[in-house]
């Protein structure tokens, strides 16, 4: 449903999206999560046609984005990260106007309008302008803009950051409520949480470039069952690497001067052996924090950094 092949958008000198290629089926949820500014918007913003892309190509239903813009765009729904969303009006007149822009018309769109309206919990608010709305009634309103004329491919992004709890909680439902019924979702998030409890797929997201891509499995499986070891302190790097190098199944995954980071399986029953060894090389570990493998210590294994900024 989705192609997306060699994917590149320039602005200026700055690289936001660097050979990016995945593709997305049909009643599947397609994540894409990284951290800020790792070019999660500008890849939906191609796909969308709001943004051209200075290389590479888009599909969506085997129509190329810039070449057939208006036969792909027909089948898109967009939810953007930024609300898009007219503050004066009220919720069903924010609906009709998109609509609208879809052709919808008369009792057709009114039944679908209030039909939305039902699914995200907003019927009882439909006639109060927008600018009443706490920032989850918001989300969930924008979300319904983007299903109102039922795509076949829809297109989250961050839907859910801001909310409160039981708005995240319904939207997260309507998300796999639109999947189960056949739709194409691709999803960005940088909540790893989501990401694991949401997507059938995942393309891992940095610096513009898909780093690891795969099913959840497929993802988890290169983490293996290696624990990742995260060590605060003072350290000597070279005497470290030095010291650990002997050391039979582990991975120093970064070494400086005042952190440390390794990638052992079953490292809890290993850290009285490795902090002899540490110790021995003249570390000065304050602190140790154990992750277990998951999509978390595949990024910092894949990064060196955190997700979360
Ligand atoms: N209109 C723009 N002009 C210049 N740089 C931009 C623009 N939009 C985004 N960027 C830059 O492109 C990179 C990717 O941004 P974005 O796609 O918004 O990331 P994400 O959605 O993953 O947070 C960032 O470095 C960002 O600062
Ligand atoms: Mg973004």
């Amino acid at each position: 449903m989705i192609e997306v092949e060699g994917l590149r958008k320039e602005y200026g000198d700055l690289v936001a999206v660097d050979g990016v290629s995945f593709t997305a089926e049909a009643g599947a949820i397609y994540g894409l999560l990284g951290p800020n500014g790792a070019g999660k918007s500008t890849t939906i913003g191609c796909l969308s046609g709001l943004l051209e892309p200075t290389a590479g190509s888009v599909r969506v239903l085997g129509r190329d984005v810039v070449g057939e813009a208006l036969a792909a765009r027909e089948s898109l729904g967009v939810v953007p990260q930024e609300l898009a969303l007219y503050e004066d009006l009220s919720a069903s007149e924010n609906l009709a106007y998109w609509g609208g822009a879809y052709r919808m018309r008369g009792g057709e769109l009114r039944a679908r309008v209030a039909q939305v309206l039902e699914e995200v919990g907003l019927a009882d608010r439909a006639k109060e302008p927008v600018k009443r709305f706490s920032g989850g009634m918001k989300r969930r309103l924008n979300f319904a803009c983007g299903v109102l004329h039922r795509p076949q491919v829809l297109l989250l992004d961050e839907p859910t950051v801001g909310i409160d709890p039981q708005s995240r909680v319904r939207l997260i439902e309507l998300v796999r409520e639109q999947a189960a019924g056949g739709t194409c979702v691709l999803y960005t998030t940088h909540y790893m949480e989501e990401a694991e409890s949401l997507c059938d797929r995942l393309g891992i997201i940095d610096g513009g470039k898909l780093i690891a891509e795969g099913t959840l499995a497929e993802l988890r499986g290169k983490v293996g069952e290696r624990d990742l070891l995260r060590l605060a302190g003072v350290f000597d790097p070279e005497r470290v690497r030095a010291a650990l190098e002997g050391v039979e199944d582990l991975d120093v995954v970064q070494a400086d001067a005042e952190l440390v980071m390794l990638a052992v399986p079953g490292a809890s029953k290993r850290l009285p052996s490795l902090f002899a060894v540490l110790t021995e090389a003249g570390a000065d570990v304050r602190e140790t924090t154990m992750t277990q493998p998951s999509l978390e210590s595949l990024f910092i294994e894949l990064t060196g950094k955190e997700l979360r900024e």
